[in-house]
């Protein structure tokens, strides 16, 4: 960490594993600049590390990094490296992530961080021990007609929430020659698309209307085996002509009865949520549709900048209309003039890179944490048990989290426990 003449801070980034999530993570660093002039933090890209030769290469090449290497060690050891892009496949969130956080350094995580609730626990208690900064690649929280879907939640303008319906659903692997990368293997992935897109769902309803108390689940899995892709060759979109046939090993589908806690900002309302990678039709719909007593809401990944609203109308007239992403909702004004000028995917990481930053410096309070990937964790372990036992699961209650509603009552029950 470095603190410039001007007063601005600069902080050397590293990054581990240069697969789609590593580009964009340099994209978001590169692109801050653009979005946040005045932000005071500026990234500078040292170290980058991936055994895939071509993807080492590229970082340098490419994407700008000064060096880099096959072993993700030697980002760790670096001592201009300040702040770490963990974005290796899953099987190898708990190993960096425990490792980042003994050699001191902050770090910006994919999802779902571990295999399974034990190993995010694991990677949380390392950096509670540390001290560290962390961020987790819950990029849909940040788009700016969620967030303003929160702040209507937590204001009570739809009324008493009753209920939710979510659905994460993708076409990724909606064909039978799509390849099979590591996500469908249960030792480099964990879970299937309970890990890959439940756990964004959980981490959307959790953020906007407060922890899920309880479960119910069943999975399936629709494609048995699939082609190989070799590692650190293609994406998960890529389709394989031919290739060895090898077993699928977690589930394509997912759905999940919901109860939310006391203390949820939702309090008392419940939810179903469903996720799919194999899904004919929608390419990303990822979604939620809230209820409450007073209105209603929906938002969806497709329509980024929309949210649709109802209430507030008189009974003659109710329906849903359509309002636009704006000024004043999130981190909008940032990235467009003016509303109906759309923002991307990509933005959304740009935000998160924007909060994790500031999160190092000690000036942003609503960035994602390890709690919130280890929350979000929880309920799509509870899930995995439901489905195996045909059984409703309580999801155990994690302190320390940003989910809406839950703060205060952590503290309590911290300073009860005490
Ligand atoms: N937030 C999101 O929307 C989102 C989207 C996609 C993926 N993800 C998450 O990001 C992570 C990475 O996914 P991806 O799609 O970028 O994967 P990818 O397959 O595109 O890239 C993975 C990279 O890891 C490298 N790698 C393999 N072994 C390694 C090792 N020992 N050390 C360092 N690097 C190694 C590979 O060579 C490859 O370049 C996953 O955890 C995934 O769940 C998040």
């Amino acid at each position: 960490m470095h603190v410039n003449d001007d007063g601005t801070t600069t902080l050397g980034v590293g990054l581990i594993s240069v697969g789609w999530m590593g580009q964009l993570h340099t994209r978001a660093y590169t692109n801050l600049r653009f979005a946040y002039p005045d932000l005071g933090v500026r990234p500078r890209l040292v170290h980058a590390a991936d055994p895939a030769e071509a993807r080492a290469r590229e970082a340098v090449e490419v994407l700008g990094y000064d060096r880099a290497s096959a072993d993700y060690r030697e980002v760790l050891d670096d001592p201009e490296v300040d702040v770490v892009s963990i974005c290796a496949p899953n099987f190898l969130h708990a190993e960096i992530g425990i490792a980042a956080a003994r050699a001191g350094k902050h770090f910006w995580i994919e999802k779902p961080v571990g295999r399974g609730a034990d190993e995010t626990r694991a990677v949380s208690d390392a950096v509670d021990a540390a001290g560290v900064v962390t961020s987790i690649g819950f990029n849909y929280r940040h788009a700016p007609a969620v967030e303003y879907l929160r702040d209507l939640i937590a204001s009570g303008k739809l009324g008493r929430i009753t209920n939710v319906r979510g659905h994460m659903f993708a076409d990724y692997s909606s064909d039978p020659r799509g390849a099979l990368s590591w996500r469908f293997v249960r030792e480099l992935a964990g879970s299937g698309v309970l890990g890959d897109l439940m756990g964004h769902l959980v981490d959307l309803v959790q953020y906007t209307l407060g922890p899920v108390a309880e479960v119910s689940a069943v999975t399936s899995t629709v494609y048995t085996e699939r082609p190989e892709l070799p590692m650190g060759t293609g994406t998960h979109f890529a389709l394989v002509e031919d290739g060895e046939m090898k077993p699928v090993e977690n589930e394509d589908y997912a759905a999940l009865l919901v109860r939310f806690r006391d203390d949820a900002v939702a309090a008392g309302a419940v939810g179903t949520l469903e996720a799919s990678r194999v899904a004919v039709g929608p390419r990303a719909s990822y979604g939620i549709e809230i209820y409450g007593t007073n209105g209603s809401a929906h938002w969806d990944f497709e329509r980024l900048n929309e949210l649709h609203l109802s209430g507030g109308l008189g009974e003659a007239d109710q329906g849903y209309r359509r309002v636009m992403a704006r000024h004043g909702m999130g981190d909008f004004a940032r990235f467009q003039p003016g509303a109906g000028t759309s923002m991307g995917y990509d933005d959304l990481k740009v935000i998160e890179a924007r909060k994790f930053l500031l999160a190092v410096v000690g000036r942003e309070e609503h960035n994602s944490n390890l709690r919130d990937a280890l929350s979000a964790n929880e309920v799509v372990s509870a899930a995995e048990r439901s489905a195996e036992q045909r059984m409703w699961e309580r999801v155990p209650a994690v302190t320390g989290t940003t989910s809406a509603g839950a703060a205060s009552s952590a503290r309590s029950a911290e300073s009860s426990a005490g």
